[in-house]
């Protein structure tokens, strides 16, 4: 796909992975149409971008609310006339052990709560569904071939402490392999990101010296991801039409 003069939806594009995905599409030539719940920050991004000679829409939306999503992706066709790529990436961390064991007294301490699982599935598996949803029925209807680039994670293997991450990151992984086949006779693809550990909020917020390389111990090539690095990914997804139905792992060869 040619990414120059292209429309990219980039949901969660305040944040670390979704800013450096929106400067690496627009400075390739794409208006980038960025969406998050944190109005204050996209305005920033939006000036970000900008400075750097790109083209930037902002969208607040809560992708977890489909009334959101369904404005997300028409309002990008309503003011650029057309979607290419919709990069689905907003997401959060409720992280938490599934039962939590007394050691002296062998007694539950604690569960992962209903509200930490509901508040992961909502944003990081719903999210991704209806906003995977309106990309598909704006792309259809003006008659893109287009891609949407799910961005799951290498926890979707399994990761302790992550049930409802983990969970719901499988599930995006499941939903960009079948869109791929049932989007298939439009010409749409989809191809999603699973990345490692990434330096970003999400990962460095609250992180001490000591778990930080505790962290870099078990990645192979001994360092966390840059941003920039899955930003590159999401690009070459959207450049390479040979890419569909399959979840690149960009990881520093990390095993969860
Ligand atoms: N950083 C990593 O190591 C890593 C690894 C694997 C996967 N991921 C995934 O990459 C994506 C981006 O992560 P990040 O590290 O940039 O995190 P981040 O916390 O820096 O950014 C996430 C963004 O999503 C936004 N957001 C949260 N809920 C939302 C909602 N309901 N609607 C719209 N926006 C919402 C937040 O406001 C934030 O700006 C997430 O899906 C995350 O699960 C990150």
């Amino acid at each position: 796909m040619e990414i120059k003069g292209a429309t990219v939806v980039i949901t969660g594009a305040a944040g670390g992975l979704g800013k450096a995905m929106s400067f690496a599409f627009a400075d390739a030539g794409a208006v980038v149409v960025i969406s998050d719940l944190r109005e204050d920050s996209l305005a920033a991004a939006v000036n970000e971008v900008e400075a750097r000679g790109g083209k930037a829409i902002a969208v607040t939306a809560d992708t977890s609310k489909e009334a959101d999503a369904e404005r997300l992706m028409k309002e990008a066709v309503s003011r650029t006339g057309r979607l290419d790529v919709a990069v689905l990436n907003a997401g959060i961390l409720r992280d938490g052990l599934l039962v939590r064991v007394d050691k002296e007294t062998g007694k539950v301490k604690g569960k992962l709560s209903l509200d930490q699982w509901q508040a992961v599935i909502d944003v990081n598996l719903t999210g991704v569904f209806l906003t995977g949803r309106e990309a598909a029925v704006q792309m259809i209807e003006t008659k893109s071939k287009g891609v949407i680039i799910p961005i799951a994670s290498v926890s979707m293997h399994g990761n302790p402490g992550q049930t409802n991450y983990s969970a719901a990151k499988a599930g995006v992984a499941a939903m960009t392999k079948l869109w791929a086949q049932e989007l298939s006779r439009f010409r749409i693809r989809s191809a999603g990101i699973a990345p490692g550990f990434i330096a970003t909020d999400m990962v460095m917020k609250d992180m001490k010296p000591d778990a930080l390389a505790k962290w870099e111990s078990v990645i192979p090539i001994g360092r966390l991801g840059k941003p920039e690095e899955i930003a590159a990914s999401a690009l070459f997804i959207a450049q390479n039409d040979l890419v569909n139905g399959v979840i690149l792992e960009i990881s520093g060869g990390v095993k969860v």
